[in-house]
């Protein structure tokens, strides 16, 4: 079976995703041994999701450090379509937000793009998009982000704090520079074709509303990168400072190949999934195994191509001794597919009832963090 074509686009993504491709592609750069050196020196210890390369690539982030460093308040952007139950994918990037929030101090504006899920799905109203956009909140703050320094902008309600950016942006943007970006067609709604101004605004909301140019960092998997690549064209021109990014690999469904996605929700783990049914998926996943014990015994296993093992690399298993021990007893047969899904199915239920308590308790600060 040949390799399958690569697609990474906002709305979807596909294929083998090869991320030094993806660099080369999107024009990006890889995240070196000095910049992460710089992180660690302000943070006193590296976050897993950089010690492991899963933040791979950025634009940038030295000249926000630079900022930084020099003694001015930098900012975080982020954000969510909210079009369904929130994924542990997801989540991924809002830990490391927390990670980049405590250790510099920043304000971060986080976007629920309610009006974009709205524009791209035919089967959602604007009442199911709002409302997603309350229920993903509260996984957003059972991350632990700072409630006096998070400030939660739904686009549907608080459009006007961003029309007049978004206005500027779309000024600058002609129809057919978003074609090659986004590759739009002449059957896309006209909706869907302005909302990348509106995806750009966030960028710039923390000058207006502090009367400065702020330097913003946009912790984010990749597939949002072609919004920065549109935002950083104009920025300047409007008198802004290009939003700097950080991007993301993709946390892997449990079944073969591909991103985790709410599409596919037998291989997606969601937060609000019960505990026993997230174990169960968990059982099915899609291992680097043999078809039979004993061949698993005699020749190993791969844990290059297993589910099982991803998760313990992204999410599940922080300790690096513990995480290489477990490599080599998987490639020298010593541990079974069984075993190994059944230790990360019982860590997968602790991680979800402990998230979920703290989003139960979250629904009490929701006022608290959306932008006033
Ligand atoms: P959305 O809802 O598709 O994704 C939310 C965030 O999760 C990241 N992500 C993943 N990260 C790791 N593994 C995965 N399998 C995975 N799937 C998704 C996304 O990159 C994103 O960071 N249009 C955006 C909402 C948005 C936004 C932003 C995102 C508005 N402004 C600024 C990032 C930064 C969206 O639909 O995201």
């Amino acid at each position: 079976m040949g390799k399958e074509e690569m697609i990474v686009t906002p709305w979807k993504v596909s294929g083998d995703v090869d991320y030094d491709k993806l660099i080369e592609k999107f024009g990006t750069k890889p995240i070196t041994v000095e910049l992460l050196e710089r992180i660690e020196r302000h943070a006193g210890y590296l976050h897993v999701q950089l010690r492991r390369g899963i933040f791979f690539s950025h634009r940038d982030m030295d000249w926000w450090l630079d900022i930084y460093e020099s003694g001015l308040p930098v900012g975080l952007y982020t954000g969510r379509g909210p079009s369904g139950p929130v994924h542990l994918g997801h989540l991924l990037p809002w830990f490391f937000t927390k990670y980049l929030q405590d250790t510099f101090d920043a304000d971060l504006y986080f976007q629920m793009t309610d009006d974009e899920k709205f524009l791209i799905h035919p089967e959602l109203s604007l009442e199911d998009t709002v409302g997603y956009t309350h229920e993903n909140a509260l996984d957003l703050i059972a991350c632990g982000l700072n409630p006096e320094k998070t400030f939660i902008i739904s686009d549907v309600k608080h459009i006007s704090h961003l029309y007049r950016l978004a206005l500027q942006v779309a000024k600058h943007i002609t129809f057919s520079t978003a074609k090659a970006i986004f590759g739009f067609t002449e059957s896309d709604n006209i909706g869907i074709i302005w909302f990348p101004a509106v995806q750009a605004a966030p960028c710039f909301i923390q000058s207006v509303r502090e009367g400065r140019k702020v330097a913003v960092l946009i912790p984010a998997a990749i597939d949002q990168d072609p919004y920065w690549r549109m935002t950083r064209d104009i920025a300047e021109h409007l008198g802004f400072y290009k939003p700097a990014q950080m991007h993301a690999k993709f946390l892997p469904g449990l079944g073969r190949g591909g991103k985790m996605s709410a599409s596919m929700p037998e291989t997606a783990i969601f937060t609000i999934d019960p505990p026993e049914r997230a174990a169960q998926k968990v059982m099915n996943a899609y291992t680097g195994g043999r078809p039979t014990v004993r061949e698993q015994r005699m020749l190993g296993g791969d844990p290059s191509i297993c589910t099982v093992f991803a998760y313990y690399y992204y999410l599940f298993e922080e300790d690096d001794e513990r995480l290489k021990r477990l490599e080599e007893d998987c490639r020298s047969g010593s541990i079974i597919c069984g075993e190994c899904k059944e230790r990360l199915a019982e860590r997968v239920k602790i991680f979800l009832r402990e998230f979920q308590e703290r989003r139960e308790k979250a629904r009490e600060l929701l006022d608290k963090f959306f932008l006033k």
